[in-house]
């Protein structure tokens, strides 16, 4: 009994450590995010679209006005595909892209080049 603090010590010191200098992670897309959009979009950090044309989805999540909800109406109205983005989502892969698109909008987003 005499020896379960100095094992215990060493021990509670590497959790505190690991509580303490473990950045705030980034948002993982979803799988499904990554195959059908990170072709074209840059879909997580750096946020640099493989496809110069397609914003990166950091900066569809940081215009102005933008929401989880006119994300979901943007993405359900399928007219306003641009062409080359030919498919339709289902609601639940809808609902999937618009949670995630709305956590990269942040109050000190600066614009990725
Ligand atoms: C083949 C390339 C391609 C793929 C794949 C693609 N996109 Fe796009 N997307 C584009 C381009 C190009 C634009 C910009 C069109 C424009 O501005 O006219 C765009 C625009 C958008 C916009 C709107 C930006 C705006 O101007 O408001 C959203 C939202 C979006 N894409 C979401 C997605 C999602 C979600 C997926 C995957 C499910 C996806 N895209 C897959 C090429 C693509």
């Amino acid at each position: 009994m005499k020896h379960t603090p100095l094992l215990a010590a060493p021990f509670a010191i590497l959790a505190l450590a690991a509580c303490t200098t473990t950045p705030t992670p980034e948002p993982e897309p979803p799988a499904f995010v990554e195959a059908a959009c990170g072709g074209c979009h840059g879909v997580q950090p750096p946020y640099l679209s493989p496809n110069t044309r397609a914003p990166s989805f950091a900066s569809i999540a940081n215009r102005p006005g933008v929401t989880r909800a006119t994300i979901r109406a943007w993405l359900i109205d399928a007219h306003n595909y641009p062409e080359q983005m030919d498919f339709d989502l289902t609601r639940e892969r809808v609902d999937e892209v618009a949670a995630y698109m709305i956590t990269l909008r942040r109050a000190d987003y600066v614009p990725e080049q």
